[in-house]
């Protein structure tokens, strides 16, 4: 036994030194995909993953939650944007002065990213889902907690640490211009590895209108090292941009550097959804369900009614029964005085004392329960 502990250790060690020479070499598929993850790094095999399917039938609705609170957003300064290709996505810094409100503590914003698809067949792209159903892309936008801890590399290791703003976005027919603002720049940072200086711009445009409707919950980075410091905020109202902008962002980027011969596209940088294990995912309104009621519920519904029915033709019946053979009895008295026919008296006896029987049972096996209870 001790010999495969220290083997499985060594291998181990191996990998690590492996993924510590080449630290960015993670990827969404392929050697090192999401299955892969957490052999190298652990954390991603944890309890309390992101990103996670909204049921909305599940959620926990809760009044005290505050509409999202963005500080600074359309206040963006003159200086201008950094906008990178990092090989996993498209990232864009962002000034401390900007924050997000409404929150346990004050968190200051860092940085925003995009996660999407290939724009094969069924809108594919978003990591968060709700009622299992995914959108084409979806922006989110980092914070850390500067109330508790000293900088972002100390906050994303703990619990809190960060606030991350998910935006769920499809398509519709017009052009968004906010998020044109970023995209227009993509041709420029193709290549992992490049950046370029953008113009600063509203990034308040960049989010829902509505700030009030929103799920929250704790969970993770959805890339690797995937520590668990995330409070998450998934607003409920989808943004759109057109059809030629998400072909754009799903097109445009390789995860390969320029130097490298053939050149990687940048798609499906999405990871999938992860186990909820217990957490609550909170909201701040209550939902629409389509489904209001479960198939369970409504089978007990069904079942419950049909019951329901049966008893109530079973009382109508007896009642109905009864008036009959009172009537029939009154009826026999009053104008038949004749003796009635043998076989039918000894019916009736009969029927008596299997009445009878059958009540003496009930009683002695009521008393044979007795002693138990
Ligand atoms: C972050 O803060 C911690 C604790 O104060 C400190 O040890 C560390 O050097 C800081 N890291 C950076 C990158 O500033
Ligand atoms: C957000 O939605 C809620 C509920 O539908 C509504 O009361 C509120 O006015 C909306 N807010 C905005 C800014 O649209
Ligand atoms: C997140 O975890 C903290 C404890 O660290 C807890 O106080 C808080 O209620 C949790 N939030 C949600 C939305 O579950």
């Amino acid at each position: 036994m001790d010999h495969i502990w220290t083997t499985l250790a060594f291998s181990f060690v191996l990998k690590c030194v492996e993924c510590s020479g080449s630290a960015t070499k993670w990827t969404y598929t392929g050697a090192v995909g999401q299955p892969e993850w957490i052999e190298f790094f652990p954390e991603c095999g944890g309890f309390n993953q992101s990103p996670v399917n909204v049921d909305t039938s599940q959620t926990l609705h809760d009044p005290t939650l505050i509409p999202v609170q963005p500080m600074g957003y359309n206040q963006p300064g003159r200086r201008p944007f950094i906008l990178s290709n990092n090989g996993h996505t498209v990232q864009m810094t962002l000034p401390h002065w900007m924050g997000v409100g409404g929150l346990p503590s004050h968190y200051s914003a860092v940085q925003l990213h995009l996660h999407w698809g290939n724009g094969v067949g069924i809108a594919t792209g978003s990591e968060h889902t709700i009622n299992g159903q995914s959108t084409s892309a979806e922006l989110h936008i980092v914070h850390y907690n500067t109330e508790v801890y000293a900088n972002l590399s100390e906050a994303m290791m703990q619990k809190n640490g960060l606030a991350v703003l998910g935006i769920l976005i499809e398509t519709g027919e017009e052009v968004n211009q906010a998020y044109g603002s970023i995209f227009n720049y993509l041709g420029r940072i193709r290549y992992a590895g490049q950046k370029v200086a953008i113009p600063s711009f509203d990034l308040q445009s960049l989010l829902p209108e509505n700030l009030s409707q929103y799920f929250r919950y704790n969970g993770s980075l959805t890339t690797p090292p995937c520590h668990e410091s995330v409070l998450w905020t998934i607003f409920n109202e989808r943004v759109k941009i057109s059809h030629s902008q998400l072909l754009k962002l799903e097109t445009v980027l390789y995860s390969s550097k320029a130097e490298e011969e053939e050149p990687t596209i940048l798609q499906d940088n999405y990871r999938a959804t992860q186990p909820l294990n217990h957490r609550t995912v909170l909201s701040s309104f209550i939902p629409v369900s389509v489904q209001i009621y479960t198939a369970g519920e409504i089978a007990a519904i069904v079942i419950g009614s049909l019951f329901g029915c049966i008893g109530l033709a079973v009382i109508i019946w007896f009642i109905v029964k009864t008036i009959r053979l009172t009537s029939s009895w009154d009826v026999l008295q009053s104008i038949q005085p004749a003796p009635q026919p043998r076989m039918q008296d000894a019916n009736e006896h009969k029927q008596d004392t299997d009445l009878k029987m059958t009540s003496n049972q009930e009683k002695t096996k009521d008393t044979e329960h007795q002693p138990e209870t």
